[in-house]
């Protein structure tokens, strides 16, 4: 089973003057090239093209620390945010029953899962009056090891373990996943002997679903990591070339991109399946995050960057389709479609004297959905409107895992296609030090100074 992509809708033939022609292509030559060379000269550097190759040994201890742990616990409970969050969310989300949570634990299998990404105080207090914390396990997942909101969420949580069973039991409701040398987390999981997973280095917080990041969440959901792994090698064979007209994800890259410099500042991603719906978000982190950037490679400043917007199909048809169609010719829409859902559901035959609903019976929701998805992309390139499609045979751990590393080395595609750094995310740091800056950490004391000197706010603009 190996998803697809259709580019026709982007392509003049289809929309006229809005759409490209290989003059866009041929324009584009010299970056493509170079593109090309440096995927081909970073590779060596980029830990997470490997991952689904040489995750094995993983997964085995992964497998097998579920098996010791899950009759243990009701709740698996994810503390990470960014990429630690949103690739755990995604891939439950789209392998697991929509309602997985609710379903009676026999029927589930595996303990709940539970994400808890912001610092809202509301969110954790209200999840402890919801779960009996002495029967989760918590994953601490930072990169850095040093993210406040992960690292207070831990210190709340450690804490109320202890006084709840003791150091000796609270050890084993706690589980880390972070570098093997970078930050605190790594020294406290050694000094406190708590099970830890690695991080490789190489593998930023938003590359990172394919190691254990994102495969010990998505195990202790009964998820098979291994088919999702399996996806993602199939994926690296595919993409694996330098040309671009033989390699879909530098494609959907360059699409992109060629349509960024005519102005389609915004790329809608809009699959047509509630289980993908997540993978929106986890790709809008991805593609926004890796992007926009102030410096190019040579150090000039660019401020390059495209949206991501997330949208649902059918639901955003009656939401922002409207926008889509008739508003600014600044978007590219990615429709996900998905030729066989996991389930089928036929309206009955009733209502037969009357028209407008008598045309419904006998058919089914699967039809329905698929044929409202065929009726945006007509509607979207009727008015001339730059859209392309994803479609996976079916959702599943192994389609999963090629559209994830797909769109993986698209965005790092897309990002030496800009002559920027997909890698690195100095505005999200920058936000972080002003934290600790404001906490008065010790080592921000500069930084404490230069926010001091910003412009005070005026009164009269406040109402
Ligand atoms: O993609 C990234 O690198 C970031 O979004 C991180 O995932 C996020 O900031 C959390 O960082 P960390 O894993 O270091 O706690």
């Amino acid at each position: 089973m190996q998803m697809r992509m259709d580019y026709n809708n982007m392509m003049a033939a289809q929309i006229g003057t809005q759409g490209l022609t290989q003059a866009d292509f041929d324009a584009m030559r010299e970056k493509i090239a170079f593109a090309s060379r440096m995927m081909a000269e970073k590779r060596p550097a980029m830990a997470w093209r490997e991952l689904p190759h040489n995750q094995a040994e993983i997964v085995a201890d992964i497998n097998a620390y579920v098996a010791e742990m899950k009759d243990e616990i009701d709740a698996f409970v994810v503390l990470g945010i960014g990429g630690s969050a949103l690739g755990p969310m995604a891939v439950q989300q789209a392998l697991n029953h929509p309602f997985y949570n609710e379903l009676p634990r026999a029927q589930r299998g595996f303990p709940k899962l539970y994400v808890v990404d912001n610092v809202d105080p509301e969110r954790l207090t209200y999840l402890f009056q919801t779960i009996d914390p002495t029967r989760c396990l918590f994953n601490v997942i930072s990169k850095s090891g040093s993210t406040s909101e992960t690292m207070s969420q831990f210190m709340i949580i450690k804490a109320l373990l202890e006084e709840k069973m003791g150091k000796e039991a609270a050890r084993r409701r706690i589980v880390c996943t972070t570098d093997a040398e970078k930050g605190n987390l790594i020294k406290i999981a050694q000094e406190e002997n708590y099970k830890y997973y690695i991080v490789p280095d190489g593998v930023g917080g938003r590359f990172s679903q394919l190691c254990p990041v994102g495969l010990l969440p998505a195990a202790f959901c009964g998820i098979d990591i291994a088919g999702l792994l399996e996806g993602a090698a199939q994926m690296d064979t595919l993409c694996a070339g330098p040309d671009i007209f033989a390699n879909p994800a530098y494609m959907f890259a360059a699409l992109h991109i060629i349509a960024l410099q005519k102005g389609k500042n915004i790329t809608v991603v809009m699959p047509y399946a509630d289980s993908l719906k997540y993978i929106s978000d986890w790709f809008a982190q991805l593609w926004g995050e890796s992007l926009g950037k102030h410096f190019d490679l040579d150090g000039n400043v660019v401020n390059v960057g495209q949206t991501p917007v997330k949208a649902l199909g059918v639901t955003d048809q009656h939401s922002q389709v409207q926008l889509y169609a008739e508003g600014p010719y600044d978007k590219i829409i990615v429709l996900i479609g998905v030729d066989e859902y996991r389930e089928t559901l036929t309206i009955p035959r009733l209502y037969t004297d009357m028209p407008s609903l008598g045309f419904l019976g006998g058919v089914t929701h699967n039809d329905l959905i698929k044929n409202e998805q065929l009726a945006t992309e007509y509607a979207l390139t009727k008015a001339s409107r730059m859209n392309m499609t994803l479609t996976l045979p079916r959702v599943t751990p192994q389609t999963l895992g090629q559209l994830l590393y797909f769109f993986e080395v698209a965005t790092a595609y897309a990002g030496y296609l800009l002559n920027i750094d997909p890698f690195d995310q100095p505005g999200v740091e920058e936000g972080k030090n002003a934290t600790y800056a404001l906490f008065g950490r010790p080592g921000y004391e500069a930084k404490k100074q230069e926010m001091s000197n910003a412009p005070q706010k005026d009164a009269k603009y406040v109402m």
